[in-house]
This record gives C-alpha cells, structure tokens and sequence, in this order.
C-alpha cells in the first residue's frame, strides 16, 4: 500500500510517500522557520498563510519524488491533531479535497503518534515498547502496546522539554529554536559548572515539570546582571541541558523498570538532541535494554511519519470522511483501536 501523508501542525509544510509503513519513497518538507525566527518563535499567522502558499507544490513534488500519480496511492493520511490550528486546518482541508476529488479513503493521524512512527522508517522495531515522546509541545512517557494502542504513563504538568529549551534559549541569547542552539553551544561547555533542581511531582513519579527548571536558569542570568558577574553561555547551556536530560531519563529509567519494557523508544524534536540520545544509549545499555532512536531527518517535523502512523491506522480501520476537523489539543490514547 502506498499511504500520501501531509502534515502542517506546526511552521513545517510536509508531504512525504510511503509504502506499507516502512519504505519512504519521498520526503519533502517546505520550512517557514527562518521567518519567525526573528520573532523568537512561530508566529501562527504567519505559519498558516506559507502551509496555504506551499501545499499543493509540496504535495506534487511528493508524489513526483516518489514516480507517482494520485492513481498509485491507496489512501491520503493527514496531521488532524495536536498543533496550531490554522496550520492543522490546512493540511486537512487539502487532505480532504485530495480524498474527494480522487476518492480515496482519508485517515487522520495524531501528530505524536506520526512521530512514534519516525522510528518505523528509521528501524525494524515493532510495538510493544515504552516511548519517550519529547517535543517542542508535549513531554509524555508513552507505553505503545500496538500500533493503534497507547497508554500515557507519565507526562509534563507545564512547559514541555523542548519549550523549556526554547525559551531558556532565548534568554541566552541564542537563535531560535532554542534546543537546537544549546545542543550546538553545549559541545563547548562545561555540564557541572552549574546545578538545577530536578523537580519531583509527589504521587506522580513519572511526569515531569520543566517550568521551575527555566525559571532557575533566567534567574541565574538576572542575577549574574545585576552582580554584573560574567555568565559562560557555553556552561549555562551544557548544565541546563544536562537537567533536562536528567529528569527525562529519571522517570523514563522507573517507567521502564517498574512497568517491565525492555524495549525503549525515543521521538519528537527533542529526541536530536545529542546528550539525550547518548545518554539514553548509556542507560540503555547499563540496563541492557534495546534502544530504538530516530534517524535525525525524521526527528522533526515530516510527513513520512505521518504516513507510516496512517498506515497502521488505515489497517486497523481509522478513517476521517468530510466532517474531518483539526483539534489544537487531542490526547494520543483517546481512541485505541
Ligand atoms: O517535534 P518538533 O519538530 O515539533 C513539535 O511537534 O513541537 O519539535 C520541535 C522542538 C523544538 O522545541 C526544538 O528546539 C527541539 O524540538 N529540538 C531540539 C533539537 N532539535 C530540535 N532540542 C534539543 N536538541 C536538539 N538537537
Ligand atoms: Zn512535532
């Protein structure tokens, strides 16, 4: 089967063929992210008028890409939920033209799920397994028992870890999007020359909060302005990195432990993050459980994900008809199949 996935839930304009979940055939993806980056963030209005402007280039360039036409797709996977919602309503709108016009069945994939699926078109593994699920908009500890079935274990109370990053980021000074500055920056600092609270949620050992976390280190800043105290940059990035990477793989370790997962699953934005990725192939390994990360290409937003989580939703029966709205928040196991 060949699934067209399209995907605009956030600044990324995505189109992307891929046969029977696994095998990419094309992946192209259209980036607004140098235009916001002025503003520190994505300005939504502007996100959703590039998705309008690209689509239908992004969508053909797909299906080119892949030595397609619309006559050898099978079905139209679309990003309905979560995200912004101008954006969403792009992407499934188009969707549904395209499923109208060429009378082929739509299927509505949650954005999350598409990036669980990152790792289908990146290795062989197969549910059940624990996933850590970590993005600019959502941090959640996820147990993905089939394809269609997941149970959230444990997730943020406030910032997710990327938005924590963004945002410590930008009081750093550094570009947009803050995560991939402090990967970049921490290389050159030193992770012990500062300590964070690594913050426990009392009768929820495996949720996370990040706020406290990004409060400590803009106060380490002002305070540091104000003594007029030089700051490393450098060392603030590499010791709030390590915080972060800390407490995501603190309560990920006694999910894993007490829920008895062997198998273990990064995805999302965050999971390109170069200390969380070797750091979890360390605890991975001293546990000896198997690690499963996402090809840095599909770590992101795309739609090949889109397409390998719309194949399995597609086998198991999930179709979206006319009536299909976009949700800019939908939990990832309000419908299990
Ligand atoms: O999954 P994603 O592309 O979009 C959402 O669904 O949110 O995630 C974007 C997030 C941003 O917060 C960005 O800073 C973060 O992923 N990110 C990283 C890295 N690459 C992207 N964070 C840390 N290290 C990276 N290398
Ligand atoms: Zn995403």
């Amino acid at each position: 089967m060949n699934i067209l996935g399209i995907e605009s839930s956030c600044d990324e304009t995505a189109a992307a063929v891929v046969e029977n979940g696994r095998l990419v055939k094309s992946n192209v993806i259209a980036s607004s992210v140098e235009e916001h980056k002025i503003y520190g963030g994505v300005v939504p209005e502007i996100a959703s008028r590039r998705h309008a402007e690209a689509i239908s280039g992004v969508v053909r360039t797909a299906l080119e890409q892949a030595n397609c036409t619309l006559d050898d797709i099978d079905a139209v996977a679309v990003t309905f939920a979560p995200g912004l919602i101008g954006s969403l309503l792009v992407g499934v709108n188009f969707a549904k033209g395209l499923s109208v016009s060429s009378n082929k069945p739509l299927v509505p994939v949650h954005h999350l799920r598409s990036h669980v699926a990152s790792n289908y078109i990146s290795s062989d593994v197969e549910p059940p397994f624990l996933c850590l699920i970590v993005s600019g908009g959502h941090s959640h500890i996820t147990a993905v028992n089939r394809y269609t079935h997941y149970k959230v274990i444990g997730k943020t109370r406030d910032d997710a870890a990327g938005e924590a990053l963004d945002k410590a980021g930008r009081v750093m000074g550094l570009a947009y999007p803050g995560g991939i500055s402090i990967d970049r920056i921490s290389k050159n600092g030193d992770a012990g020359a500062y300590t964070f609270p690594h913050p426990k949620i009392d009768g929820a050992p495996y949720d996370f909060s990040f706020s406290g976390l990004k409060t400590a280190v803009i106060n380490t800043i002002h305070n540091a302005r104000q003594k007029s105290t030089e700051i490393k940059i450098p060392d603030l990035a590499a010791s709030f990195q390590k915080s972060v990477v800390d407490c995501l793989l603190a309560n990920l370790e006694k999910a894993a432990a007490d829920f008895g997962y062997d198998k273990i699953v990064l995805a999302g934005g965050v999971s390109a993050n170069s200390r969380l990725r070797s750091e979890c192939a360390a605890l991975c390994g001293r546990r000896k459980w198997k690690l499963y990360l996402p090809e840095p290409k599909y770590c992101g937003d795309n739609a090949a994900m889109v397409a390998s989580q719309g194949y399995y939703e597609f086998l198991s029966g999930v179709r979206g008809g006319a009536e299909l709205n976009a949700y800019a928040t939908m939990p990832i196991d309000i419908v299990n199949f």
